[in-house]
């Protein structure tokens, strides 16, 4: 059996911190797909830690933490994580694992993010600048190398090889810098993972499913990020949604139980690309500031708004999600009204659908309007505790998207979420 927790929007949506909290019901948290693209920020004994690859139940003994075979996995960052959590008294030696099957990222990959981002000038992405795009595109393009390639001898020559290919492609983008100390990192790192337990994750996550044990697929990114269905081409490299736990861990359909999908109370988005309900006003820029919205990999600001329930909608018809999480709830204390997203204008006529082509039309949201609750909300434990005007707003958005909200985030800390 698998549940999944994956994010409705653009990413951030507080993913981190609901699977450290759901993780003590699980045996196993895998991550499936994305690499250290993702930021996932969870407190621990009231400290806060950002994962990037590591799977966010990393701190609860009990349990096992696989990278599954859709990561791309970065050597370099993945050392300095495990050194990071260490520190916070995890034994990534004990209870992570890794999929032979996971795809790496080469330091030669990051310079050709680089160097395709400064190509495309203002048409670039705002990619997070660590490799995905070109690893994801060395997987696909079947001239990737895999951790289980690092086991074997020929794993040097095959690196040259794929070295002087990516080095032709450099020359073409005019790419000069000197990558050689990135290159160093890599190797030392490189030694480091040889040393952790790598395995064929697709065997080791059936037989322990066969044997009972209880799977939370861990999610990154956000579905309006989908290499498929998200606002391409400002979207990332690899399937965010719930299709991709499949490919990305090698589990069958039928096993997958819930689909927990996460959504803040508003919206966010870092990088470039359509976003209908920002805000490029005051309001925007109090959410910011009120939520802390910057970003956990890049320490760029992210870009604010308000709940979009097309998108979201979308993103529960396209993922099957059976639940939802509504994360930052406490951020929207001081605001009022609120506004909520109901459908799009587009070319002057009103649809619930996105678009194919959100760049190329001019979208103006439709809003149903709430009022605030003008107090603070971070303090409730139980539903009894959050105000009415919380709760007719959540009411509202469940019977549009059809799906309940279950939980109620009211803090970034372990213990501030309510259930419904
Ligand atoms: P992820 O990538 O989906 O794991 O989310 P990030 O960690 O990138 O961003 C979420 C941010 O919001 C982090 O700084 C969290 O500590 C914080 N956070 C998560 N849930 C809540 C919440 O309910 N309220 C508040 N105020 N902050 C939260
Ligand atoms: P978590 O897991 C928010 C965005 C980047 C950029 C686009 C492509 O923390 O929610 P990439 O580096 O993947 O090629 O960038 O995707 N992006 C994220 N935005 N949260 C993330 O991860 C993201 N990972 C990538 O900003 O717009
Ligand atoms: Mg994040």
């Amino acid at each position: 059996m698998i549940d999944v927790i994956l994010g409705l929007q653009w990413g951030d949506e507080g993913k981190g911190k609901i699977v450290d909290f759901f993780a003590p019901q699980y045996d196993i948290i895998a991550r499936f797909q994305g690499g250290p693209n993702a930021g996932h920020t969870l407190y621990v004994n009231g400290e806060k830690i950002v994962l990037h690859q590591i799977p966010s139940g990393v701190f609860h003994d009990h349990t096992i933490n696989l990278i599954g075979n859709g990561v791309v996995l970065d050597a370099v960052t993945l050392k300095r994580e495990c050194e990071a959590v260490a520190r916070f008294g995890a034994d990534v030696r004990k209870n992570m694992f890794i999929s032979k099957r996971t795809h790496l990222i080469l330091p030669t990959h990051r310079a050709l993010d680089k160097a395709s981002e400064m190509q495309k000038g203002d048409g670039k992405i705002g990619s997070t600048l660590k490799g995905i795009g070109p690893a994801y595109m060395d997987k696909t393009g079947r001239n990737g190398l895999r951790v289980g390639d690092l086991l074997d001898k020929s794993f040097t020559t095959n690196y040259i090889k794929l070295r002087l290919k990516h080095q032709r492609m450099l020359d073409s983008y005019g790419f000069n810098e000197d990558i050689s100390a990135w290159e160093e990192e890599f190797f030392e790192a490189v030694d480091f993972l040889r040393t952790l337990n790598i395995v064929d994750g697709e065997y080791f996550i059936n037989e322990k499913m066969a044997a009972g044990k209880k799977v939370l697929a861990e999610g990154a990114q956000g579905s309006m990020l989908d290499i498929d269905f998200g606002t391409f081409p400002f979207v990332t490299s690899s399937n965010t949604i719930t299709a991709g736990v499949m490919s990305g861990l090698g589990v069958a359909p039928q096993k997958v139980r819930d689909v927990i999908g996460i959504t803040k109370a508003y919206c966010t988005r870092v990088g470039s690309g359509p976003f209908p309900t920002e805000l490029h006003d005051e309001t925007g820029e109090a959410l910011r500031k009120a939520g802390n919205e910057f970003g956990a990999t890049t320490g760029r600001p992210r870009r604010c708004g308000w709940i979009d329930l097309v998108a979201l909608n979308y993103a529960c018809m396209i993922n099957g999600v059976t639940q939802v999480v509504m994360t930052k709830a406490d951020v929207l204390d001081q605001f009022s009204p609120l506004q909520v997203c109901t459908g799009y204008k587009v070319n002057g006529e009103e649809t619930n659908q996105i678009p194919f082509q959100m760049t190329r039309v001019n979208i103006e949201p439709v809003y149903a309007s709430f009022p605030g609750w003008n107090t603070p909300t971070d303090g409730c434990k139980t539903a009894a505790d959050l105000p009415e005007s919380m709760k007719t707003y959540i009411s509202f958005i469940n019977e549009k998207i059809g799906v309940p909200v279950k939980w109620v985030s009211n803090g970034p800390g372990r213990d501030q979420i309510v259930t419904l």
